[in-house]
């Protein structure tokens, strides 16, 4: 299909992603950009490099704020709070917060103790994320953690008594010989820790990974699937509402920094290997991304943005649908427009298309999945292809 963009298009909110890419050791399971830390992190010269970065990429704020700010990994908790003080200062002064905005670190358990977290509360950043996996030592031991279990509720005691009543725990299922009862007992667990947020994520195989090359025991998909609906009821009786494929919260306390993904709004992102999908006011919609390797990113000789591709108009629908329909309620029909400058009518096709097979409500005021949508969210998304 062929696009025409209208009017309509609306600048989106802005939020800040910033990526930390050392870790303790690398897990065998894991894909992100991390490394393995050496004796000593490059603090200082991080921040310097991080805040060069964003003030190459200034032109593209608009006059916004920042609606959020997420500081992923890696490990940011590996970080000292004096080094991330600094940071966060060097971005205010560069670009304006918003008066309610919403800070979250990733934090390891095994990588802070209780006054790094009271340091880091007081730096204005107010959500954690704590990265648990699963409360069972065989688990984490299989997962190659660096933590046991009651390390990972000390973690959730300790944001807790730092004052961060906001905050989400990242467990995985579908692990190495795990049962429903090993699946309820983490998801259990977790909850008796009182978080916000919980992220359940079902482990999967990525290339260029350990567990790629060699894979361990996995349950079978008979198996997977009554996980996935022990745990979905599990989490819908203890007040945990589904919004995403793997993120349930309580009531009013959904990620405000992956909406934003979600309802495909602007984000800088800066550090090493860090993406960004930026609009300018006249709408045009750029992705882009930064230098990988830490060694690289800190070379001075070296540029900090490592490519940009422009989102063509015949892009756009796959691009932002990819997105809002991950979302359970999924969005208002009207945002289609105002983020991408596109006519709604183009969808028409492809949308009775996808109704009649039953993968997309049948609503004109929204665009969401139904049930059988969101479970093959691939099948539905192929209607919307360029
Ligand atoms: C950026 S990662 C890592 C955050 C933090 N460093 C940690 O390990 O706890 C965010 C989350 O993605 C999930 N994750 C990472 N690799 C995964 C995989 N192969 N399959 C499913 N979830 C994965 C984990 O739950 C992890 O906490
Ligand atoms: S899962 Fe987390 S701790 Fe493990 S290597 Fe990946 S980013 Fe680092």
């Amino acid at each position: 299909m062929s696009l025409q963009r209208s009017g309509g298009f609306q600048l989106p909110p802005l939020a800040l992603y910033i990526h930390i890419p050392w870790c303790v050791r690398k897990c065998p399971y894991c894909d992100f950009n991390s490394h393995a830390a050496g004796p000593s992190l490059p603090e200082e010269e991080y921040v310097d490099a991080l805040l060069a970065d964003l003030d190459a990429d200034l032109r593209h704020v608009h006059g916004r704020t920042l609606s959020s700010i997420f500081f992923g990994g890696g490990t940011p908790s590996l970080f000292s709070a004096r080094a991330l003080g600094r940071l966060l200062e060097g971005v205010e002064r560069r670009v304006g917060f918003a008066g309610d905005i919403e800070i979250t670190l990733e934090a390891n358990p095994g990588t802070f103790e209780q006054a790094k977290f009271r340091d880091y509360r007081r730096l204005g950043i107010n959500r954690l994320s704590i990265g648990v996996q699963s409360f069972q030592e065989a688990k984490l031991k299989a997962l190659g953690r660096i933590h046991d279990g009651n390390e990972a509720v000390r973690a959730a005691d300790m944001a807790r008594a730092a004052g961060f009543d906001n905050f989400n725990l990242d467990l995985m299922h579908g692990l190495p010989e795990q049962s429903i009862e090993d699946a309820l007992f983490d998801l259990r667990t977790a909850i008796a820790q009182g978080p916000t947020h919980l992220s359940w994520y079902q482990l999967t195989m990525e290339p260029n990974t350990v567990f790629w090359s060699q894979p361990p025991a996995l349950p079978e998909d008979d198996l997977l699937w009554d996980i996935q609906e022990a745990g979905q009821a599990l989490l819908a009786e203890q007040g945990y509402a589904q919004y995403e494929v793997s993120a349930y919260a309580q009531a009013g306390q959904a990620a405000r920094h992956n909406l934003n993904y979600w309802t495909f709004g602007d984000f800088l992102g800066i550090g090493a290997g860090a993406h960004a999908k930026l609009s300018s006011p006249a709408g045009q919609i750029a992705r882009s991304w930064k230098t990988r390797l830490p060694k690289d990113y800190l070379d001075p000789a070296k540029t900090f943005q490592a490519g940009e591709r422009l989102l063509t108009a015949d892009e756009l629908p796959f691009e932002f649908l990819m997105n809002a329909l991950r979302l359970t309620e999924g969005v208002p029909a009207s945002l289609f427009t105002a983020r991408t400058g596109l006519p709604l009518a183009q969808l028409d096709g492809a949308r009775r298309e996808a109704e009649a097979r039953k993968l997309l409500l049948a609503d004109p005021t929204r665009l969401v999945a139904t049930r059988e949508g969101q479970l093959f969210l691939n099948d539905l998304l192929q209607h919307f292809l360029p």
